[in-house]
């Protein structure tokens, strides 16, 4: 029989990339195949959780049990994960969302004008984790950081300047599209390196960890 660590928990994730349009048929969005957001989503369900997959656009298929909302653009992603908070124990960012987005969305296709370089303006969107660890009753928040290099610095540095308790670091390199995943976490006490792992085994051993740290 499996540990239940998470039995009457309710966990909230967010996954794959988000994509903003540029006109109708062009987006801007960031390399993530969702696969570690999806692994976390079913180990966190085999711990026993009720679990919902805010999800950017994936080839993936959600795993059984879990409620899966589909959302494009980062500002949805904050509306659905907004709407859905307050009866969660856990929020989990695996989403890599896009930092900006397209000022003026061209309702009709641009066109080529013969021009060689064009020029797209871009605003910020919103910080999706930084506004929910910021939410009074806030959720127990588990942030994510991809880097592509000195990630122990960038990565300990993101989660005080987000404010969550947990950040789990991994190195872009070894992790886009991988099948395996090799994850430090990091907490107030500093790193605690995860061995490489299968993203499923790795995610697994993280929802542990998330279980241990959680308030009883
Ligand atoms: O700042 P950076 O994008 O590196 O932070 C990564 C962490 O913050 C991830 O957990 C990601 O899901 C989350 N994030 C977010 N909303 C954003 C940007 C990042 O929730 N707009």
């Amino acid at each position: 029989l499996q540990p239940k660590p998470l039995r009457g928990k309710r966990v909230l994730i967010t996954a794959g990339p988000t994509a903003e349009p540029i006109d109708p048929v062009r987006v801007l969005t960031n390399h993530s195949s969702g696969k570690m957001g999806y692994a976390i989503a079913r180990a966190a369900h085999e711990a026993g959780a009720e679990v919902t997959l805010v999800s950017g656009p994936t080839a993936l298929v959600a795993p059984r049990g879990v409620l899966r909302l589909d959302v494009d653009t980062a500002e949805h992603m904050l509306a659905q994960v907004l709407a859905e908070v307050a009866r969660n124990d856990v929020f989990i960012a695996v989403a890599a969302v896009a930092d900006w987005r397209i000022k003026h969305v061209s309702p009709s296709k641009l066109k080529k004008n013969g021009d060689a370089s064009m020029t797209l303006e871009f605003e910020l969107n919103p910080d999706i984790l930084a506004t929910v660890a910021a939410l009074p009753n806030a959720p127990y928040c588990v942030g994510f950081a991809a880097e592509t290099d000195d990630m122990e610095r960038h990565a300990a540095e993101k989660r005080v300047r987000k404010q969550v308790p947990l950040l789990v670091g991994n190195i872009a390199q070894q992790s886009f599209g991988a099948d395996e995943s090799v994850l430090t976490l990091f907490d107030e006490q500093g790193g605690h390196p995860l061995p490489r792992l299968p993203k499923l085994a790795g995610a697994r051993q993280l929802i542990a960890q998330i279980a241990q740290r959680l308030p009883r």
